[in-house]
């Protein structure tokens, strides 16, 4: 089972991750979480490039880029994983990419990032995607506490786009779950084992 969290930076999706790793395991389950992008050497190698807000990247090549960075976690951990049984859960996925370079960077046609997004990830498709859905000023009052990184340097607008891009996809995916990540940690945590 291949379960992945979306939601723009702040929104809880790390704590909420944690959480449910826990009470799928106090239930017997063997359980995996990476992180995107990273999750394995490669990957991580070239989050580093990415988040490096020293780093001047094209648009295409951050695309591109955090495409490789999937491609190589989904062959050398998560397809490996899935066939012994273990549940993956991933904090962000392909649509990160059509979220943020396809509706905030706007770098090519979104029917092209759908394409690439497929080839990156071999095919698979999310059994249930939660999105943590937060408005844009309380996901910065959270994240205030540490340093920005060169993704949450782009600024508000394209964060309000990366959050259209969010509420399109939720709506018009059947296996998004929409949660409201303004509640309390507790109350979202119980919402997201009724649907497991
Ligand atoms: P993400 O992984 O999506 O960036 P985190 O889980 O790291 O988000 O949460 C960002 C910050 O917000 C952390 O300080 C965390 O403790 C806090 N936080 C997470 N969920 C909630 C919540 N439901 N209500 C209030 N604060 C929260
Ligand atoms: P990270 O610190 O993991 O995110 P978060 O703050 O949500 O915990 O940083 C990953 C950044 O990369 C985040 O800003 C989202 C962005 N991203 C993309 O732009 N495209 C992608 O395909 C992925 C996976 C992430």
């Amino acid at each position: 089972m291949l379960i992945t969290f979306e939601g723009i930076d702040g929104c809880g999706k790390s704590t909420q991750i944690y959480l449910l790793k826990q009470y799928l395991e106090d239930k017997g389950k063997h359980v995996q979480v990476y992180r995107e992008p990273g999750g394995a050497r490669i990957a991580e190698e070239i989050r580093t490039l990415l988040l490096d807000s020293k780093n001047e990247i094209s648009a295409v090549s951050e695309l591109l880029l955090f495409s490789a960075a999937r491609a190589q976690l989904v062959q050398e951990k998560i397809i490996p994983d899935l066939d012994n049984g273990t549940v993956v859960i991933l904090d962000r996925f392909y649509d990160s990419t059509t979220a943020y370079q396809g509706y905030g960077r706007s770098v090519l046609p979104l029917k092209e990032i759908v394409a690439l997004n497929k080839m990156a990830s071999h095919g698979l498709i999310p059994n249930l995607t939660f999105y943590l859905r937060l408005p844009l000023h309380l996901a910065l009052q959270r994240r205030s506490e540490r340093a920005q990184d060169r993704m949450e340097m782009a600024g508000n607008e394209f964060y309000t786009r990366v959050l259209e891009g969010y509420e399109l996809m939720a709506k018009e995916q059947p296996r998004f779950i929409i949660l409201d990540g303004a509640q309390p940690i507790e109350s979202i945590a119980l919402e997201i084992q009724q649907h497991l």
